[in-house]
């Protein structure tokens, strides 16, 4: 589906983290929309280096990019002889997905570097090509603030949340600075869809409750996961929110999800419902302190100024991902 009239044939695009989640699912739609259009992924894929919580320190996986025709650079963020690789390119639309995703991380020195220092060489690319830079931020900058999050109240309350709360800051000075410049920042909500299988134990709840289901085993919940309420939003919904971004003129931070929170619970059910099980729910403690008990974007201003209307309900979103959910049961991760 063509979310605006903006053509993007015969336009340099550059998606870092281009073989993860949402970078994939972005490179897919140009190519897909806009078959002559240049479109670079550039991402450092997945190698076996871990973080101390046991998590791959990079999810990028091959196969979200199997059937891709474009460019893809191996390339590290954090590199500038990497980042060099792009000299040869000159973007008009820069997409910047790539980052340490994982909001367990508590390496406060590995997160800073990544999502925060390669900013600033994105933002000279940015500015040096004359190119709309959309990047990704996240709900994280609330932290546990009441619903609804709202965008001037921020928070953060882990150093996940702190780097993507710092971008917005270094964005927001460069817009000053160079006021003909288009930077948008993205705070997504829960997203969930195809492309992130490959993210492992941090992918949404509803590919892991998918599979614990289609595994025959009864869906395991925090105790009161019918109170423990989150924005989750479709793929199709942010990749919505990144073109529609493209389109505006002025500078800023927008909320990306629903508005309409939903409970764990919610999900759990509606899987049994579309997988066909009756196996209940078990429940155990929250082991986490300081867990987002309730999220909701408010997205007037995402609305207002970006023409952004989040389409996929939670039931047709989880329905539409049920085939992709049984294909990649029990398919290899690593
Ligand atoms: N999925 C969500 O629910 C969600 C919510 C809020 C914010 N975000 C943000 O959206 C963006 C995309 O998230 P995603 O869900 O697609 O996650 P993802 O982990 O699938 O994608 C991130 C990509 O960045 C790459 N990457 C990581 N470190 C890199 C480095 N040093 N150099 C080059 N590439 C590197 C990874 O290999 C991966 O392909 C991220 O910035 C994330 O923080 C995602």
């Amino acid at each position: 589906m063509i979310h605006n009239n903006i053509d993007f044939n015969k336009k340099t695009i550059l998606i870092t983290g281009g073989a993860g989640f949402i970078g994939s699912n972005l490179a897919f739609y140009f190519q897909e929309n806009y078959p002559d259009s240049h479109v670079v992924v550039f991402d450092c894929f997945r190698s076996e280096a871990t973080f101390a919580n046991g998590n791959l320190q990079s999810f990028g996986h091959y196969k979200n990019l199997i059937g891709f025709v474009g460019d893809v650079v191996c390339g590290n963020i954090n590199s500038k002889v990497d980042l060099a690789l792009l000299d040869d390119y000159k973007f008009d639309f820069i997409f910047h997905q790539a980052a340490i995703s994982d909001t367990r991380v508590h390496d406060q020195e590995i997160l800073m570097r990544t999502n925060v220092n390669s900013f600033y060489d994105l933002l000279a690319k940015a500015k040096y090509d004359d190119a709309v830079i959309v990047y990704a931020s996240s709900a994280a900058t609330y932290g546990s603030l009441p619903s609804p999050q709202t965008i001037g109240k921020e928070n953060p309350e882990n150093p996940y949340g702190f780097s993507k709360y710092v971008m917005e800051q270094i964005a927001r000075q460069y817009g000053k600075e160079n006021p003909d410049m288009v930077i948008v920042g993205l705070r997504f909500f829960n997203v969930y869809g195809a492309g992130e299988y490959y993210k492992a134990k941090t992918a949404s709840m509803v590919i892991q409750l998918g599979h614990q289901i289609l595994n025959g085993k009864t869906p395991r919940l925090f105790n009161g996961s019918n109170k423990i309420m989150r924005d989750f939003i479709n793929i199709d919904d942010v990749i919505q929110a990144n073109i529609k971004a493209c389109n505006t003129t002025q500078s800023g931070v927008y909320n990306v999800g629903t508005g309409k929170p939903r409970s764990f619970q919610d999900i759990a059910d509606l899987l049994q419902q579309e997988l066909g099980t009756n196996l209940g729910t078990e429940y155990f403690p929250n082991p986490y302190d300081g867990y987002q008990m309730d999220t909701q974007a408010d997205i007037n201003s995402t609305r207002d100024n970006l023409n952004f209307e989040p389409k996929v309900s939670l039931e047709a979103g989880i329905k539409a991902y049920i085939p992709e959910i049984r294909r990649l049961h029990n398919e290899d991760i690593s």
